[in-house]
């Protein structure tokens, strides 16, 4: 929580390193007529800008003191005990990359990301439980683990399925629980406003692109829904050990997660368990290995070590991507799927973040 409470003396510390590099540049250079003044006013406005997103997350942070009952002058007390601790205790990079999350997950700017990953997805769901009428999907439990800020396990849960989104990282937990708190107002009045391109001045064609405001939430949340949807927090690999927990889910769908596993082995160990016999694994995603995997197998690997768990891959639609295996004679054609999907894909920025993300179904047999 630490890093919410002190994000805005750190991003403006940011704002500050950048003005002290243009102090560098040496008179002449920094004059008007070689150096435009957009540059100075830009980083003026940037720290305005701080001061608007810095509303966004004492929101969050107001929220989350009152959701895991903890007094303020605690967090005070906490945050000057450790002070003078090496590493600084608020991960002001985490803070950042889950206020960016809004984007993908609950912004028009993120639809982009979203409709492409999404759609294989959700229909994959809809065919597996088809109509939806009566209690049926509510009866089927779906796992989303590294869920973000949990736009597709909302997503499932508004199609009528008991959803339980996991996360890992607390400060992406804060911010999913707070979107959700946002349920059943009127849309107009609670959208927020943020400025979340403010850090990443790389890649700009326009200068005002850095000064873009973002909206969210781009759909109204429904209370309904979320009568359905649960969010777990804690690591994947620990929170399912339980007795109860093995072989209860229906669905789980992982959707750019498997490849954050520092052991990848350990995560198909936990999907397979976690599933009911009969139930069915959805992935989309890429192999963009993480922080110090113990190991990095290619895709055929992977899909070596699943079936030698228990699942079998069944047929997708070509709806959904280009066939992986197309060219060869493999028991995968026309199972698993590449689909062009981006990732932090900022439309007007002249960088292209995107993979050929990968898309299969499996049934756990045994
Ligand atoms: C690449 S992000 C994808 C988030 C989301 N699925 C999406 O597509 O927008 C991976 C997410 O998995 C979470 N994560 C990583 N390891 C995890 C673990 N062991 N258990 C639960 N969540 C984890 C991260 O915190 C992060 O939010």
């Amino acid at each position: 929580m630490v890093g919410l409470l002190e994000y805005s003396d750190r991003a403006q510390a940011g704002v500050q390193e950048k003005r002290s590099r243009w102090w560098k540049l040496n008179d002449g250079q920094r004059e008007v007529r070689i150096m435009p003044s957009s540059y100075l006013e830009r980083l003026n406005e940037t720290s305005n800008l701080i001061k608007k997103n810095n509303q966004i997350a004492r929101r969050i942070l107001d929220y989350s003191l009152a959701f895991y009952n903890i007094p303020f002058p605690d967090l005070l007390h906490f945050q000057s005990a450790h002070r003078s601790d090496p590493r600084p205790i608020g991960d002001h990079t985490s803070v950042i990359q889950s206020l960016k999350h809004f984007v993908r997950d609950w912004s028009t700017s993120g639809a982009h990301e979203r409709d492409p990953t999404f759609v294989p997805i959700l229909s994959t769901l809809e065919t597996l439980s088809p109509g939806g009428g009566g209690d049926s999907r509510a009866r089927q439990k779906i796992l989303v683990p590294g869920a973000g800020l949990g736009r597709l396990a909302y997503e499932i849960s508004a199609l009528g399925f008991t959803t339980i989104a996991n996360e890992y990282s607390f400060y992406m937990s804060m911010a999913h629980r707070w979107v959700l708190s946002l349920a059943d107002h009127d849309t107009e009045r609670i959208q927020h406003t943020y400025y979340p391109f403010t850090t990443w001045w790389s890649h700009q064609r326009e200068s005002r692109n850095v000064l873009r405001g973002v909206t969210f939430p781009d759909a109204h949340l429904s209370s309904e829904a979320l009568k359905r949807y649960t969010l777990l927090e804690g690591d994947f690999t620990k929170l399912f050990l339980d007795d109860r927990e093995r072989g209860s889910y229906d669905v789980i769908v992982t959707l750019f997660f498997i490849d954050t596993a520092r052991n990848i082995v350990e995560y198909l160990q936990n999907i397979h368990a976690v599933l009911k016999t009969g139930g069915t694994w959805i992935n989309l995603g890429p192999l963009l290995y993480g922080t110090g995997p113990w190991v990095e197998p290619s895709l055929e690997e992977i899909l070596q070590m699943a079936q030698r768990l228990g699942f079998e891959l069944l047929p997708t639609d070509d709806r959904f991507g280009a066939d992986s295996f197309n060219n060869q004679v493999s028991e995968w054609r026309g199972k698993v799927r590449g689909c062009l999907a981006g990732y932090s894909w900022d439309k007007e920025s002249l960088s292209r973040n995107a993979y050929e993300a990968q898309f299969w179904v499996a049934r756990k047999v045994r």
